[in-house]
């Protein structure tokens, strides 16, 4: 699916939020429990520590959604359309997008989307088409995931690599030079196999044994990725009518940063615009690009007038990229204060409460 930039209408991204969860899960913690090391998940994934949730899903979600809307200086009400990008609902029925127009109001359209790791960059797709069709004005974007649910500790090879977390964006229509300029999306059905959670959908009803964790062939997903993600961003900046030399910063799906530096190289972006966060949160799935792209713009990287791309790839096999060029605004409108409680549980014991034989 292609969609062309243009001075029409579309959907530029005025406000941006993340949320954290404040347990943290280091390498160490991992190495207590399960036949890992530091160096090894380090140098092969560039995953330092990650979070592991002790709230909802929803409640992650609703987290982050308050402070892009804080910074939009708007209210839920003002939104047509609550978008989430996840693949780790808190249940089948309602979407997580409903939860978060339980907590903070409104009216408008609420759906998730689930294209696995590639949800972000698919919702801001559909946010910025119907924006574009005139079916929404303004519309909330949230990636949030709880994938420390869906950990297999047995499997090395996957339990190390995920984390939880929440980012979103509001975006509203424009007509002017920022906003979306392109997007692409694409996915492989042929590779539905090699990264799948079997058990949490309707699979798992009937027949009990069926697991409910990752399971992925790492290097399989590895080598498409890097292949298939650099591809789809060449393809969206072409259909900005830009040239790759023109991207000033690249948000890309932090699952690994030997993934990220060889889509950084194929985009030729200096490394100082490439913005990871990947040691601090792991593979936080639909949640990791808006993530980035919130701490990116907080910290200065994301400029007045930069062009940014998110490119992202994941289970189905989806991936996608999305052209955006920033408006003239990196400054927040207002802030909230507003906190989810705490937790006194470590990663490990929060880990521990989910996950049977853990031995603690
Ligand atoms: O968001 C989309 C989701 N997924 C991804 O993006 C993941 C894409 N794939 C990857 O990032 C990489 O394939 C991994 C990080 C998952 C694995 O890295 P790799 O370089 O492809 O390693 P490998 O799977 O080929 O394993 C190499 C070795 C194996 O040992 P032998 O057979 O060479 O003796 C594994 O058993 O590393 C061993 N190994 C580990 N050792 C310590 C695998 N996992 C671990 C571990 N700790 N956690």
């Amino acid at each position: 699916m292609r969609s062309e930039g243009s001075s029409m209408r579309h959907a530029a991204i005025i406000g941006w939020g993340a949320y954290a969860p404040p347990a943290v899960l280091s390498n160490d913690d991992l190495a207590s429990v399960i036949d890992t090391n530091d160096e090894w998940i380090t140098t092969r994934s560039g995953i330092k520590e990650r979070r592991i949730s002790h709230v909802t899903n929803s409640d992650m979600a609703t987290a982050a959604a308050r402070h892009a809307l804080a910074a939009a200086n708007l209210d839920a009400g003002d939104m047509d359309l609550i978008i989430v990008a996840t693949c780790s609902p808190d249940r089948a029925v309602p979407s997580v997008a409903a939860y978060v127009q339980r907590e903070l109001g409104g009216l408008g359209a609420t759906m998730d989307i689930n294209a696995a790791c590639s949800g972000f960059v698919y919702a801001l797709s559909v946010a910025n088409g119907m924006i574009a069709a005139g079916t929404a004005d303004r519309a909330l974007v949230i990636g949030a995931e709880r994938l420390s649910s869906f950990l297999d500790l047995e499997d090395r090879t996957t339990a190390v690599l995920f984390g939880d977390g929440a980012g979103a964006v509001v975006v509203e229509a424009t007509d002017g030079p920022e906003g979306v300029l392109s997007s692409n999306l694409h996915s492989d059905g042929s590779l539905t196999e090699i990264l799948t959670i079997r058990g949490a959908g309707t699979e798992g009803v009937f027949a009990a044994d069926v697991p409910t964790t990752v399971d992925m062939e790492g290097r399989e997903v590895f080598r498409n990725a890097v292949t298939r993600m650099g591809e789809g961003a060449v393809v969206a900046i072409d259909n900005a009518g830009l040239e790759v030399d023109d991207i000033d910063v690249l948000i890309s799906h932090q699952a690994n940063i030997r993934i990220i530096d060889a889509t950084a190289k194929r985009l030729n972006v200096d490394p100082e615009n490439v913005y990871t966060n990947i040691h601090a949160y792991g593979n936080t799935s639909a949640a990791s690009i808006p993530i980035a792209l919130s701490e990116a713009v907080d910290q200065g990287v994301v400029k007045p007038g930069s062009l940014v791309a998110m490119v992202a790839f994941g289970g189905g096999l989806t991936w996608g990229a999305a052209i955006v060029r920033w408006g003239d605004r990196v400054e927040r409108l207002r802030t909230t204060d507003s906190r989810l409680p705490g937790t006194d549980k470590t990663g490990l014991e929060l880990l521990a409460d989910r996950v049977q034989g853990l031995g603690l």
